[in-house]
């Protein structure tokens, strides 16, 4: 389940409806997608695809998408930092970015012009759409791992075009859903 979060404002959002509510004044979809069958998280893309395709098609008739593809990130991904650091500086796209998570969890901040920059943090289940040109920057959560459906108008428009605000210094990459499962063992386990 996504959390919307305002820090400046103290402001944290649990609630779909208030999370899509809150993203819309952003031009920013989130939706929640249900498998058509049960798929494991760690099923591979073809039938990952497969299981979503109702939506996928959907979605990519109504954005315009041409291509879906699934991309795997784990800790032990090679050049992580490297690419991740990619995204995590402020910076836009010419293409809408559209994340469907199936499994870990990734921080979006967006940096509205005229509005506190606000994070959204998705996890399985979660859709969300960024429109292009939208200013941005994205992590990963402590435990480095995500798995999602991603969309593309043209795979080419997904350059970042940094600002170099450094607007995305003032804010710690910290997931607030984030489950510790070493602090909740048992002393016996
Ligand atoms: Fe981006």
């Amino acid at each position: 389940m996504a959390i919307v979060r305002v820090p400046s404002e103290d402001v944290v959002l649990r609630q779909p409806d208030a999370i899509r509510a809150f993203l819309l004044r952003y031009g920013i979809e989130f939706e929640q997608w249900v498998p058509s069958q049960p798929i494991a998280a760690d099923a591979p893309a073809d039938a990952v695809l497969a299981a979503y395709a109702r939506e996928v098609d959907a979605l990519k008739a109504r954005g315009g998408y041409v291509t879906a593809d699934v991309i795997d990130v784990k800790p032990e991904t090679p050049n992580l930092e490297a690419m991740l650091a990619r995204f995590s500086r402020e910076h836009w796209h010419d293409e809408d970015e559209v994340r469907f998570i199936i499994e870990g969890r990734g921080l979006f901040h967006v940096h509205p012009p005229n509005d506190p920059v606000f994070a959204i943090e998705v996890e399985a289940g979660d859709l969300i759409r960024v429109p292009r040109g939208t200013h941005h920057w994205f992590d990963l959560c402590a435990d480095r791992r995500i798995r999602a459906i991603r969309l593309f108008q043209d795979p080419s428009g997904w350059t970042p075009h940094y600002t170099d605000s450094g607007v995305d210094q003032g804010f710690q990459p910290v997931c607030f859903g984030l489950v510790y499962v070493s602090s909740e063992r048992t002393p016996h386990a």
